[in-house]
């Protein structure tokens, strides 16, 4: 079998894990955890100069190799370029995008740079497999070095429809760079749309009906690929994590309230304050619920050096303020706000404690926290997702109560009715879900990516 070999720019690597591992980090480990490979990507360290080689770590069946940035190029290539160009376009917050030739002209310059030092790395039968938009140029910058190798690429955030997208200038480059994968893989159809169309309406190139695209004299394949998660292990964390000590105290906490649970990075992408608006307005219309529910916010910082994250940390702290002093009783707080990350046990106990999960992002492209809502729930008595039609997650998880992050009235309601909603309807929504986790794995997911790339033709160059 071909080594695999992946690439993205937050690894796993042992000094890196736990605390900080947003949902790429996190869903690769497990995808990687059986078949193995090596996991090439930043150190998360700034260095003074560009290394000559990789670190090297091992850990299980996973070879990691990872390098350190120059301040320059962290900034070009990781804060201006891929987090405030990319990110925000992706995420179709046209009003967030910033471009500079020069942050561009280093996300260019560190793709090359992975690209000369993950080179010397390579076997010939090696498959490639490159992750998220910090990545859009990598297999042109391995070609240009001689790299022959199948490469694969897989983009864990949405691509916009192309009105979007050629808001970016020098979009044609990128895309361009993009067919120079020979597996292009989306979360969604509706991504593979949005390429397909992008590919046509800018005359670059053309999607078939069976998944192959051209672009001048480029031939590869295009398909979605829904991200699963370890459905297994996090029942099983779930049934453990409820006895943790974590867990026991938060039960302890409520006392006999039931509590909503909400876990992103604390990202604009996400929806925060739309949904802490959401709670103020149930508080507000029900007043039932007020000293019977707690809305309990996990939210780690996240990109803090990125001014937009900073602004966005001011205003979800006016809201909790807002709540708490609005509603908030001697001896109950609407609002628990929490910037920091938990492990992963306690998070399954956490999730499988709350009668409702909140997963309510404007836009994202498969978001995993509602995945694992629903697999750590009881099937005895399980919670009810409320999420965004907004979410890839959606497509499959239909259903959950699905919301429009963008009506704030439509979201209270909906929380509501997870907290009014029968047993016998829990349940049934509950089992779908279920099912449809138990069949889409990360494993599965792995598989169906891995061997496509292998299979794919190697038409990088038509004769
Ligand atoms: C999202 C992105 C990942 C990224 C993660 C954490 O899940 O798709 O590529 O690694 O957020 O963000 P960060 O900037 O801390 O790596």
């Amino acid at each position: 079998m071909a080594r695999l070999v992946v690439v993205s720019n937050r690894t796993a690597a042992p000094r890196d894990r736990g605390a900080r591992a947003g949902g790429l980090a996190v869903a690769l480990r497990e995808a990687l955890a059986r078949s193995g490979g090596v996991w090439f990507g930043w150190s998360g360290d700034i260095a003074a100069e560009d290394p000559p080689a990789p670190r090297i770590q091992e850990a299980g069946n996973i070879v990691f190799a990872t390098i350190p940035l120059t301040r320059p190029d962290h900034d070009d290539f990781y804060l201006h370029y891929a987090n405030g160009t990319l990110w925000p376009l992706c995420h179709y917050r046209l009003g967030l995008v910033e471009f500079s030739r020069s942050a561009y002209e280093g996300y260019l310059r560190v793709n090359h740079l992975f690209a000369s030092r993950l080179a010397p790395l390579l076997r010939p039968d090696d498959l490639i497999w490159v992750h998220d938009y910090h990545f859009f140029p990598l297999a042109a910058a391995l070609r240009d070095l001689g790299v022959k190798n199948r490469i694969g690429f897989f983009l864990h955030i949405p691509l916009p429809a192309p009105e979007v997208l050629t808001a970016l200038p020098r979009h044609r480059r990128l895309i361009q760079d993009l067919c120079c994968y020979d597996l292009v893989g989306f979360q969604t159809e509706d991504d593979v749309r949005a390429f397909a169309s992008y590919l046509e309406r800018e005359d670059v190139g053309r999607v078939d009906p069976d998944g192959s695209f051209a672009a001048g004299e480029r031939r590869g394949e295009v398909g979605a690929f829904p991200i699963g998660i370890d459905t297994q292990a996090f029942v099983e964390l779930a049934e453990t994590g409820v006895s943790s000590p974590q867990t026991l105290r938060l039960r302890e906490s409520m006392g006999s309230r039931r509590f909503v649970i909400g876990v992103d990075r604390l990202d604009y992408s996400k929806g925060i304050p739309q949904r802490m608006e959401a709670f103020q307005t149930l508080l507000e219309s029900r007043p039932e619920h007020r000293g019977a529910v707690t809305y309990m916010q996990i939210a780690p910082i996240s990109r803090g050096e990125v001014e937009e994250y900073q602004a966005l940390r001011r205003d979800i702290e006016g809201w909790v303020g807002r709540i708490n002093g609005q509603f908030g009783e001697f001896d109950w707080s609407p609002v628990r706000y929490l910037n920091k990350a938990f492990p992963r046990q306690s998070l399954a106990g956490f999730f499988r404690e709350a009668a409702v999960g909140l997963v309510t992002p404007l836009r994202d492209g498969m978001n995993l926290v509602a995945k694992e809502y629903v697999a750590a729930q009881n099937p005895d008595d399980p919670g009810v997702l409320v999420l965004s039609r907004f979410a890839g997650a959606s497509h499959a998880l239909r259903q959950a109560l699905i919301v429009n992050p963008f009506d704030v009235e439509e979201m209270a309601d909906a929380v509501h009715m997870a907290l009014t909603m029968p047993l016998a309807e829990r349940q049934a929504r509950w089992n779908k879900m279920m099912a449809e986790l138990r069949e889409h794995t990360i494993q599965s997911w792995c598989e169906s990516f891995v061997t496509r790339l292998a299979g794919s033709e190697d038409g990088r160059q038509a004769a």
